[in-house]
C-alpha cells in the first residue's frame, strides 16, 4: 500500500486552543435527546448500566431494555441481590451475557467494599470486573463530572474529523493513543459531562458516518475535514469486514412425555453464557446437517437418535459472523431425563428461562410447525 505523506500531526496543546467546549456545550442544550438514563434519578449506578447496555446495541434498542432493567433492579443494590439467572433473563436480548454476569458481579463487589456506591477514583473504577477505559470514562465524567475522556465510536469519528487524525483506530495502538489525549484535551474544565455527552451527541446525529450534516453542525467553523471536504476520508477505518460464515445445527429433542430437551452453556463462554438453548454443535466440513443434529443430541446426553428431521432455519449476526441456524427435530422414545447432562421442558415453559435471541427465534419455528402440523411430533 502506498504511504500518504502525512501533514503534521495534531498535538493535544494545539487541539485545546480550538476550543469545542464553548461552541458545542449550547449546541448540546438545544439538541440532546430526552433518554431515559440522561433523567439522573438512578446517577452513577444508571450511567453505569446505560453504558454497558449502550456497548454493543443501539439506542433504539436499548431504551425498552434499560426501562424495564430500571424496574425491576432499581438501585445497585437490588442488583448485587439479585439471583443471577433473573439478570440473564432481563438481559436476554441484548446479546454477549458476559456483560450481564459482570454487572452482577461488580454489584455485588461496590456493595461489599464501596459502601454501595460506584467510586470515583479511576484506579478502583478500573478495577471493576467489565469496566474497561470507556466505561470508566463515560462514568466517571458523565457522573461525577470528573476531566476523564471517553472514547466511542462516535466521539472517535468527531475527533479524526475535526483534526484529521491518520490511521486506523480500530487497528493502530498509536491513532488510538493520539484519540484518548485529544479526547481528554479537549474537555472544557468543569464540563466533562456535558461535555462528552454532548461530542457521542453530535456523532450519533450530526457527524453520522455517513453525509455528515456539517453545514447544521456547531464545529464546523474549525473542522478540518469539513473545512477541507475530506470528512468521509476519517476515521480511516478499513472498512472491507471480513466474513466469517458459519452453520450450526440445534436438535429439539423430545421424549415421550413430549418434553424437550434443553441445555446450558458454559458459564465462559463470552456470548452466550448461562444461557439456555436446545442442544447445538458447528457443523464441521466433513459432516452433513443430519450428522451435525445426531452429534449434537449424543454431546448433549449422550443419546443416539435414528432419525432427525429439518424444522426449520434462520440466520443471525454476531460480530463478524454470519450463522445459518438450522433446527431439527428427533423423537426418542422411552429416554429418560438425562441426568446432569440438562433438563426437560415442555415448550409453553421455555419462557421462563433466558435464551439467547436466535434461540427463541427458533424455538418460535418449531411451535410453528407443531401448530401446522407439518412435523410428525
Ligand atoms: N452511546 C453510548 N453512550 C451514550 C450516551 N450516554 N448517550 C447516548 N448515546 C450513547
Ligand atoms: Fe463532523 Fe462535519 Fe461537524 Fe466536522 S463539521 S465535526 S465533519 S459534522
Amino acid at each position: 500500500m502506498a504511504v500518504v505523506p502525512l501533514a503534521p500531526p495534531i498535538t493535544p496543546e494545539l487541539a485545546k486552543k480550538i476550543a469545542l467546549g464553548k461552541r458545542l456545550l449550547s449546541w448540546y442544550q438545544s439538541h440532546k435527546r430526552d433518554l431515559p438514563w440522561r433523567r439522573t434519578l438512578a446517577g452513577s449506578y444508571g450511567v453505569w448500566i446505560s453504558e454497558i447496555m449502550l456497548q454493543q446495541t443501539t439506542v433504539a434498542a436499548v431504551i425498552p431494555f434499560y426501562e424495564r432493567w430500571m424496574e425491576r433492579f432499581p438501585t445497585l443494590s437490588s442488583l448485587a441481590k439479585a439471583p443471577v439467572d433473573d439478570v440473564l433473563r432481563l438481559w436476554a436480548g441484548l446479546g454477549y451475557y458476559a456483560r450481564a454476569r459482570n454487572l452482577h458481579r461488580t454489584a455485588q463487589i461496590v456493595t461489599e467494599r464501596h459502601g454501595g456506591v460506584l467510586p470515583s477514583d479511576p484506579k478502583e473504577i478500573l478495577a471493576l470486573p467489565g469496566i474497561g477505559r470507556y466505561t470508566a470514562g463515560a462514568i466517571l465524567s458523565i457522573a461525577y463530572n470528573r476531566e476523564e475522556p471517553i472514547l466511542d465510536t462516535n466521539v472517535i469519528r468527531v475527533l479524526s474529523r475535526v483534526y484529521e487524525v491518520s490511521g486506523d483506530p480500530k487497528k493502530s495502538a498509536h491513532t488510538q493513543s493520539v484519540l484518548w489525549d485529544l479526547a481528554r484535551a479537549v474537555i472544557p474544565e468543569g464540563h466533562a459531562s456535558d461535555f462528552n455527552q454532548a461530542m457521542m451527541e453530535l456523532g450519533a446525529l450530526v457527524c453520522t458516518p455517513v453525509a455528515p450534516k456539517c453545514a447544521n453542525c456547531p464545529l464546523n467553523a474549525v473542522c478540518a475535514a469539513n473545512l477541507t471536504g475530506d470528512q468521509e476520508r476519517y476515521p480511516e477505518i478499513d472498512k472491507t469486514r471480513k466474513w466469517k460464515d458459519d452453520e450450526d445445527v440445534s436438535i429439539a429433542l423430545q421424549n415421550d412425555r413430549g418434553d424437550f430437551l434443553v441445555v446450558q452453556r458454559p458459564a465462559d463462554d463470552p456470548l452466550w453464557g448461562g444461557l439456555w438453548e436446545l442442544p447445538r454443535a458447528r457443523r464441521r466440513p466433513d459432516e452433513t446437517l443430519e450428522q451435525c443434529a445426531a452429534r449434537a443430541a449424543f454431546e448433549a446426553a449422550a443419546l443416539t437418535i435414528p432419525k432427525a428431521e429439518l424444522f426449520g432455519n434462520l440466520k443471525h449476526v454476531v460480530g463478524n459472523r454470519r450463522i445459518t441456524l438450522h433446527g431439527y427435530h428427533a423423537q426418542i422414545a422411552g429416554a429418560k431425563p438425562a441426568a446432569g447432562t440438562g433438563e426437560w421442558k415442555k415448550l409453553e415453559d421455555f419462557s421462563g428461562i433466558a435464551m439467547a435471541t436466535p434461540q427463541v427465534r427458533l424455538v418460535t419455528k418449531l411451535k410453528l410447525s407443531l401448530v401446522q402440523g407439518s412435523l410428525d411430533f
